[in-house]
């Protein structure tokens, strides 16, 4: 009982953290009620991810046959995006568009990722097991961009639009073009960081400050 409660919370702030990475992310995000309204009904990505939140709950944590892959179907013919429900998602995953999107079974993928349409996390038909690509936080993979195999791409790296990945990728890498190539080599993993997550940082880097001046003061006194 006690994880299924805690899993419900988990998958809550999961969606809270999803909703919130649009308006971080979008620059056509205009704000107010109606730049809200248009996140809650207008991104097809946002309606795929917390769908797959629930789906994926009910597939990996209740282990209930075939209706998540239905509904992850369901998911698919209205937004044409489609994610099976065994790939697992990091926190404030923001989808750019949608459309043509493939994330397959064995997908891994960490926090504040960004994917524009047309990406396929694919196999490369050879492999059994585990097949997709594992994405570490802060990756942003470009338009049409095609990623094959049980390959990784470290934290922070930039898949160029339209680029076919069949290799692992450093953190901190700009690759693009086919086979994928290195055009910049490990840029300041910082920069990949939007502004609400370097704001997040700093606000808690200034509550720890807070939280020692205080205690200084209380040793002093
Ligand atoms: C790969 C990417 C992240 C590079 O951005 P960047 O670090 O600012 O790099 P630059 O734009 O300075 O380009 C560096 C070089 O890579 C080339 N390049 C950039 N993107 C490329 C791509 N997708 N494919 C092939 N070459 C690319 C540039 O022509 C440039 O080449 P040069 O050094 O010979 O002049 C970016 O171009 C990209 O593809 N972003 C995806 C955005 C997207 O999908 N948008 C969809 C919106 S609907």
């Amino acid at each position: 009982m006690k994880i299924f409660v805690s899993s419900i919370l988990d998958v809550w702030n999961t969606v809270k953290a999803d909703v919130r990475a649009v308006g971080d992310n979008d620059p056509a995000f205009k704000g107010g009620i109606w730049g809200w309204l248009e996140v809650v009904f207008c991104y097809p990505g946002l309606h795929a991810i917390l769908a797959h939140r629930i789906i994926h709950f009910l597939h990996a944590t209740l282990h209930i046959p075939f209706l998540p892959r239905l509904l992850s179907h369901v998911m698919r013919w209205l937004t044409g995006i489609e994610i099976h429900p065994g790939a697992k998602i990091g926190k404030r995953f923001f989808i750019d568009h949608g459309m043509g999107i493939v994330i397959g079974e064995t997908a891994e993928i960490g926090n504040n990722v960004k994917l524009f349409h047309g990406v396929t996390l694919g196999g490369t038909g050879k492999e059994r097991g585990k097949r997709h690509p594992t994405v570490h936080d802060n990756v942003m993979i470009g338009a049409g961009a095609k990623l094959l195999g049980n390959i990784t791409v470290g934290e922070g790296a930039k898949i160029g639009a339209g680029a076919v990945v069949v290799r692992n990728v450093e953190a901190g890498s700009t690759v693009v073009g086919i086979p994928a190539n290195v055009r910049i080599k490990h840029h300041d993993q910082r920069t990949s960081l939007s502004s609400k997550v370097l704001l997040d940082r700093i606000e808690m880097l200034e509550q720890e400050l807070e939280i020692l001046k205080n205690y200084l003061k209380k040793e002093a006194a």
